[in-house]
């Protein structure tokens, strides 16, 4: 790992202290969601609440909108006929926005398809990236900032017309569990001897021992011990809270994932928990709190039981590859003239699309209510049989 410098090793011994003071009032243990929250988000220290560069080559991860406008513009794609179709008080609205990328190209491209939205919606929880967003997209033109607003909660007012959130579902705090022979653990987290921050095991809530029972009942072979693994609880009100917002439209959900069955495999006995720090990924998340990321895959099929609580139409799931080919990316790219644009742009669609990249891992899921037109995203491919 790259070494620390002294600013970036003083940030993290303070949020090391606002730990051991979280631990302290605990009782000497947290839940991982709990030691998430102040990890990723503790005020001015956790990882998204903090200065830390986070995307693109300078940063730990590079998300899709960072790597290339195609996907901006694909998305631009899928979501301009239902805009126009929902008429001039259609609006987007982002959730976690990151560096206001996705949501530049976006506004961009929905100007050059005459689809423009009345606004596009923000909302973010790091006030640092706010401030990030503000400063980029204020050098959108006039016609085009005028329609960005950042809220602080969701609207209370239903919205017509697309939620977007690209890789934020991955970034909610979420809890980890291990069975054994004596049955099943909630890993949280201590203070060893010396200090450093540790995993430690506690018998499993009721909470936790009942969302256990029914992974295990939903999968073709049941988890064996020593099978470690994560759920986040913090996702069905998420997607609750969004189907409560939107009266007409879309949401479009972008993040790593796989169906229940694929996600408790057999033979991911270490679950899914990853961190990333400069570009590298590993699966230490007790390593420089609040200088790295801290993320868990996402279980569709949860999203899924969610939105359908909340009498959202699941109405597409499928790869990103697939949902980029079926938006149009082959005509993205056939648009650009200029030879050294277009292999710029052959080799971001490439990791874009190719499976060892972010074709594969990641998903497309569209949420709709009171849509039923087909979305050209899902016509590549079908997935929901996997939910
Ligand atoms: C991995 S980053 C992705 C950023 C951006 N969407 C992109 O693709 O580059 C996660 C983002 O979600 C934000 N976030 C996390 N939880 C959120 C929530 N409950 N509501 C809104 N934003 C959230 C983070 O602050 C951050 O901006």
């Amino acid at each position: 790992m790259p070494p620390l410098s002294a600013a970036q090793a003083a940030h993290s011994a303070a949020l090391r202290a606002r730990i051991g003071d979280e631990l302290r009032r605990g009782g000497g243990w947290l839940s991982f969601e709990e030691y998430l929250q102040l990890a990723l988000y503790a005020p001015g220290l956790g990882y998204y609440s903090a200065g830390a560069q986070k995307f693109g080559a300078a940063g730990d991860f590079t998300t899709a909108p960072e790597l290339s406008a195609l996907f901006g513009h694909c998305v631009a794609r899928q979501c301009a006929p239902l805009l126009r179709s929902l008429g001039a008080d259609a609006d987007v609205l982002e959730l976690g926005a990151g560096s206001g990328r996705l949501a530049a190209t976006v506004l961009m491209h929905l100007a050059e398809l005459q689809a423009l939205p009345r606004r596009y919606l923000i909302l973010e929880v790091s006030a640092e990236l706010r401030e990030r967003q503000r400063a980029l997209l204020a050098q959108l033109p006039d016609e085009l900032r005028a329609r960005v607003q950042w809220l602080d909660a969701l609207p209370v007012e239903p919205l017509r017309g697309v939620v977007l959130a690209n890789e934020v579902a991955d970034a909610l705090p979420f809890r980890r569990f291990e069975c054994n022979e004596q049955g099943l653990y909630e890993l949280g987290v201590t203070a060893g001897a010396q200090g450093a921050l540790q995993w430690s095991p506690r018998a499993a809530d009721d909470w936790l021992q009942q969302e256990y029972r029914r992974i295990n009942a939903d999968l073709p072979t049941a988890l064996e011990p020593y099978y470690a693994s994560e759920l986040c609880p913090l996702l069905n009100g998420w997607i609750a809270s969004l189907a409560s917002v939107l009266q007409a439209g879309m949401v479009l959900l972008f993040d790593y994932g796989f169906g229940r069955a694929e996600y408790y495999h057999p033979d991911r006995r270490q679950g899914t928990l990853r961190c990333h720090y400069r570009h590298r990924a590993h699966e230490d998340p007790f390593l420089h709190p609040g200088l790295q990321d801290i993320t868990a895959w996402v279980d569709f099929t949860r999203v899924a039981e969610a939105a359908s609580d909340a009498s959202l139409e699941i109405s597409g799931y499928c790869t990103q590859a697939a949902f980029l080919l079926g938006a149009g990316i082959e005509a993205e790219l056939a648009g650009a003239t200029d030879p050294v644009q277009r292999a710029r742009l052959a080799s971001e669609a490439r990791r874009l699309l190719m499976p060892g990249e972010m074709g594969e891992s990641f998903k497309v899921m569209a949420l709709t209510r009171q849509w039923s037109q087909p979305l050209a995203g899902f016509a590549v491919q079908d997935l929901r049989r996997l939910l």
